[in-house]
């Protein structure tokens, strides 16, 4: 089982940006807790940030070749405004649940739209990175299914 974690702009910032926001973890602190969570788990699992919307996309398509099986993605800013990343995500079909740290529909109505939730498994929001850990075990349980 191989599961892709994407993360889009400004995520790399996590644990200085906006914490009372965003909270205090760092984007490392949560992929390594990721990662082992995977491997304790017998899955393997990859993480990928770029601030570029193309290098999200090319990303978002290699992840249709290398055998990846399942996709968590939190395209931050790109949520709200990219047709492209939905498209990538659309063409590679692999089913994928969209992470936000924050609740997106309790902050200004820019953010209330998403451009992927309509093609997602699921959305979790608001939990900070317990939802990255909740949607890597629905796809940890989900595997084969
Ligand atoms: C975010 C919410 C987005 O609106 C924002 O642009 C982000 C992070 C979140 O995780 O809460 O960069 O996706």
């Amino acid at each position: 089982m191989q599961i892709l974690v994407v993360h889009g702009p400004n995520l790399n910032l996590l644990g200085t940006r906006e914490p009372e926001v965003y909270g205090a973890h760092t984007l490392k602190q949560i992929d390594d807790d990721l990662r082992q969570k995977a491997q304790e788990a017998g899955a393997q699992l990859d993480t990928f940030q770029s601030n570029h919307e193309g290098a999200l996309v090319d990303r978002i398509q290699a992840a249709g070749r290398d055998g990846t099986r399942f996709i968590i993605i939190n395209p931050a800013a790109y949520t709200h405004t990219s047709v492209a990343i939905r498209d990538a995500l659309a063409a590679v079909a692999l089913p994928f649940v969209e992470v936000h740290l924050s609740n997106i529909h309790r902050r200004e109505s820019f953010r209330h739209h998403s451009y992927v939730s309509e093609l997602a498994v699921g959305v979790i929001c608001g939990l900070g990175p317990l939802g990255y850990q909740l949607a890597l075990q629905y796809a940890l349980n989900h595997r084969g299914a």
